[in-house]
């Protein structure tokens, strides 16, 4: 196995980080390796916000409720951004453009190119020793991380990503077994999965009862089940219409 692979099985979030800022040398090269993941169409449909202000860190912390939104060496919010493409034609004339732009297609070429970026981010931060955490909960107020970061017209905040050096070294959470995650030729009938799924929660089971912190009495499945009864952030459809996106 080589050193890239091992790095890659070796991830895990880290929620405790030491008190100790990023370079701008190495949020530069942070930003650079995220820059260089695959794009659609070379069109780099996003943007990359670096949270300094600390009473703006304090706000996203408000929003998100984490403690290591506060406390990090560097966090990065990643935005889906057609923003610059709207601009790049006169809007006198640019009507095709901006139809385009409101298309689920495009929201979905933002989406995905911010999350390679961002996934190329974190494997250059854990190179480099460091931690990471990405934070989907700033969506749990996302027209107030709208507002906090002045975004215009056709951007929206995905997630963020916290950086930092690891104050805690949890254990590796378990994953899907392969032969759920991985089909070939066909989709593989949810019947033939069940079996890989028991075996999973099984394993999630003892792993919540016997880590090193936070045990609990879980498994996946229950976990799943009671994580999508409850409809949440039910505000990010309108939101992301009002901003132009997803309309057709
Ligand atoms: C898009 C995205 C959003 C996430 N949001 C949060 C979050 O708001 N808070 C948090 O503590 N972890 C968050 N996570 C981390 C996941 O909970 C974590 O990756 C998952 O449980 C697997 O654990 P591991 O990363 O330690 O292997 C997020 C992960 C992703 C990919």
């Amino acid at each position: 196995m080589n050193q890239i692979i091992e790095a890659l099985l070796d991830h895990r979030s880290i929620r405790k980080f030491k008190d100790k800022k990023l370079t701008e040398e190495q949020i530069h090269t942070i930003v650079k390796a995220a820059q260089q993941a695959s794009t659609s169409s070379n069109v780099m449909a996003y943007t990359i916000i670096g949270v300094k202000d600390e009473h703006l860190k304090e706000e996203l912390y408000n929003v998100s409720g984490h403690q290591h939104v506060k406390d990090n060496a560097h966090m990065f919010i990643f935005c889906g951004d057609l923003h610059r493409i709207n601009h790049l034609d006169n809007p006198e004339h640019n009507q095709h453009i901006q139809e385009n732009l409101e298309s689920t297609e495009q929201l979905i070429v933002a989406t995905v190119d911010a999350a390679l970026a961002a996934q190329n981010a974190s494997i250059a931060a854990e190179s480099m020793g460091l931690g990471i955490c990405y934070i989907g909960s700033l969506r749990n107020d996302i027209n107030r991380v709208n507002e906090l970061l002045e975004l215009p017209e056709y951007v929206i905040p995905l997630f963020g990503l916290v950086v930092g050096y690891p104050d805690h070294m949890p254990d590796i959470k378990p994953r899907l077994p392969l032969e759920t995650i991985y089909h070939e030729d066909k989709y593989k009938p949810f019947a033939k999965q069940q079996k890989f799924i028991e075996a999973y929660d099984n394993e999630m089971s003892n792993y919540y009862k016997t880590r090193s912190s936070n045990t609990k009495a879980d498994t996946w499945s229950d976990q799943m089940v009671r994580k999508f009864s409850n409809p949440t952030r039910m505000d990010v459809t309108p939101f992301i219409k009002s901003k132009n996106l997803n309309k057709r």
